[in-house]
């Protein structure tokens, strides 16, 4: 059947060279092409600290790891993919799905209520879902007034900017997580990346990345030791220099899903489709396109819905 697929990556002659390059080169991972990937990115979001690793998911482990404990209360949404909340799960903490608005966001007001009630609640786990970012306002009044830590998971939002802030910068966060995935706006095959301004939290993250493992002097080159239990959740090279050549077009790619979107929205208009909001309401970066049709009210079923647009 000819339709037009959910994602697909955009691979181009540059990307291709960047890759052969690397292959060609004396690193395959762990080398420059990592490195020069995650400050290329903490620029782009204007965070401080940017760890690239294996997947989105990984980003979203090792980010709880270090924020979270054992039995820690976490606000999360159950408007998102799995993993945001199985990241919680894997620090044996506690996720408590809260309620979302017509944005599809979490519903940041009714965390407020839920931080009233229960003071022991440690954590708030957003999702900046399809490419809007939270209100930024209130995330900043709750970071303040509750003693609480905020991750961002902007899988689905890289370039994205609410008010001047941009996905990425935890400019009202302590962590922030992008995906890599060809779905996603650009890609490294599989891979992902946590961002934050904590240079604490970035030190352990790193530790993490490479298993817990750590250099213990300089004046004994050849001793390593682990000092406590990490994971091998590195990217390689190859896929830094594919992100590399990616994130140069990031801009280019958001200007044409923004076009998309924009012709969604007018064809849409007055119809029983309804947007969950409209292009220039936002600064999304539009990994997805939602919209929602009450079914209640048309003789139509999801299922035949579904076919139709397709
Ligand atoms: C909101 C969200 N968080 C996390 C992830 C996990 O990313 P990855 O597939 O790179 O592991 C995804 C993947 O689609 C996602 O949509």
């Amino acid at each position: 059947m000819n339709f037009i697929p959910y994602g697909k990556q955009f691979i181009n002659e540059e990307d291709i060279k960047s890759v052969v390059e690397t292959l060609q080169s004396d690193f395959l991972t762990t080398g420059p092409k990592v490195q020069e990937f995650e400050e290329a990115l903490a620029f782009y979001c204007d965070a401080k600290y940017c760890i690239a690793v294996a997947n989105g998911t990984a980003a979203l482990h090792l980010a709880s790891l270090v924020l979270l404990s054992e039995n820690d209360k976490v606000l999360t949404t159950p408007n998102s993919f799995l993993a945001t909340a199985n990241s919680i799960l894997y620090a044996d903490a506690k996720p408590i799905f809260v309620d979302i608005t017509p944005d599809g966001n979490i519903d940041l007001d009714l965390c407020e209520k839920e931080l009233q009630k229960d003071s022991t609640i440690k954590a708030i786990y957003g999702v900046s879902f399809s490419g809007n970012m939270l209100n930024q306002e209130k995330l900043h009044h709750l970071q303040k007034t509750y003693n609480i830590k905020i991750l961002e998971d902007n899988a689905h939002a890289i370039g994205a900017t609410y008010g001047g802030i941009k996905a990425g910068s935890c400019t009202n966060s302590d962590i922030g997580i992008f995906s890599f995935h060809p779905v996603k706006h650009i890609t490294t095959g599989e891979g992902g990346a946590i961002t934050t301004n904590d240079e604490n939290l970035y030190n352990k993250l790193l530790t993490l990345r490479a298993h817990g493992m750590v250099k213990t002097s300089d004046m004994k080159p050849w001793e390593y030791e682990m000092k406590e239990l990490g994971y091998n959740y590195r990217i390689t090279d190859i896929q830094c220099a594919l992100g590399l050549s990616q994130l140069k077009r990031l801009d280019e790619f958001i200007t044409r899903r923004i076009t998309i979107a924009q012709k969604y929205d007018s064809a849409f208009k007055n119809t029983i489709v309804k947007p969950l909001y409209i292009c220039n309401q936002r600064k999304s970066s539009y990994h997805l396109y939602v919209v929602q049709v009450d079914f209640t009210k048309i003789p139509i079923t999801k299922e035949e819905m579904f076919l139709k647009m397709r």
